[in-house]
């Protein structure tokens, strides 16, 4: 029996791959998909690979578009839009532990984590100094998220946990936010007057791309953290760079940058002020699995002509 042919930017995960055993063929990235015999009917984007107009349309059967994972801005949905594909995400699996990221992050930060681990491994260490290495609090302080969705909202409920006062930035504000919370919609000016830590959560959009660049991170305080869960691309790299350089803010730290990886020589990367990982967010054995099953979901009943169990078009 033929099965459909799916392309997909392999390796992927074994977990994944075990998912489609037998269900389909896995084409690599690179197949020459207008060559004869090949029909793709999917697409499995694993790793943010570019999705546009004119892939779809050389994709003779295409019938669904399934992304491993919940941002979507590397996928052109006005064209799946406009050429009726469906499109599959994985949402809400994700928000525990993409917001415990974030306050991981926030936490490193602060409290000098990182280069806390790399003295107390070094031969410099020779004896405890009450006066080295003196973080900033990261309890009682002003938080403010920009992007109080799916994933800000978690943020938001351990920020509680942590005493903070709580400002958000959206769109509209939200009228359905559980009281305890106690989180005060701001103007983005506002927010980034007066937070100790500004944590970016929103999707990567028209609107977001760059969100922050030099007028933010000039209105940010010279204390404050900025904490990026989101996308690279909401912030301006070279000026946020500037910033850390003369230390007008006091610490960035990075789940995503833009470009992603950065340049193994970039600038930003020699930075003592900077704590980086490599786009972990959601980076859990339990949610990852559960972002397979998702998106091996979506991709079966796309092909099956059935409406997705989590669609974003
Ligand atoms: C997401 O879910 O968008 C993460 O960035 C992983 O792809």
């Amino acid at each position: 029996m033929n099965l459909p042919q799916v392309i997909a930017d392999t390796p992927l995960a074994e977990n994944i791959t075990e998912l489609l055993e037998g269900k389909v063929e896995i084409l690599p990235w690179d197949t020459s998909i207008d060559a004869e015999g090949v029909s793709v009917e999917g697409i499995y984007t694993y790793g943010h690979c570019h999705v546009d107009g004119s892939l779809m349309d050389r994709c003779s059967g295409l019938k669904v578009i399934s992304n491993y994972g919940v941002g979507v801005d590397h996928v052109d949905l006005e064209a799946a839009r406009e050429r009726g594909i469906p499109v599959g995400n994985t949402p809400d699996v994700l928000n525990g532990a993409t917001a415990d990221m974030a306050m991981a992050l926030l936490l490193a930060a602060s409290r000098r984590l990182i280069e806390g681990d790399t003295f107390a491994r070094s031969s410099g260490f020779t004896h405890y100094d009450p006066g080295y290495m003196l973080g900033r609090e990261a309890h009682s302080s002003t938080i403010g998220i920009i992007g109080l969705g799916r994933i800000g909202l978690q943020i938001a409920r351990r920020a509680v946990g942590f005493e903070m006062t709580i400002l958000y930035h959206n769109r509209n504000p939200r009228s359905d936010l559980p009281a305890e919370l106690n989180a005060r919609y701001v103007a983005l000016n506002e927010l980034l007057e007066q937070s100790d830590y500004v944590v970016l959560s929103c999707p990567l959009t028209e609107e977001t791309q760059q969100l922050i660049g030099e007028r933010e991170l000039e209105l940010m305080k010279p204390t404050a953290t900025l904490v990026n869960v989101a996308r690279g691309g909401v912030v301006d790299t070279d000026a946020l760079t500037t910033a850390l350089q003369q230390k007008s803010i006091y610490h960035a730290a990075l789940d995503v940058t833009d470009p992603e990886p950065l340049p193994r020589d970039h600038p930003l990367l020699l930075q003592a002020n900077v704590t980086i990982v490599p786009h972990l967010g959601s980076a859990t054995e339990q949610t990852r699995q559960q972002m397979a099953e998702i998106s091996v979901e979506n991709l079966l009943l796309g092909l099956a002509g059935e409406p997705l169990a989590q669609r974003v078009v």
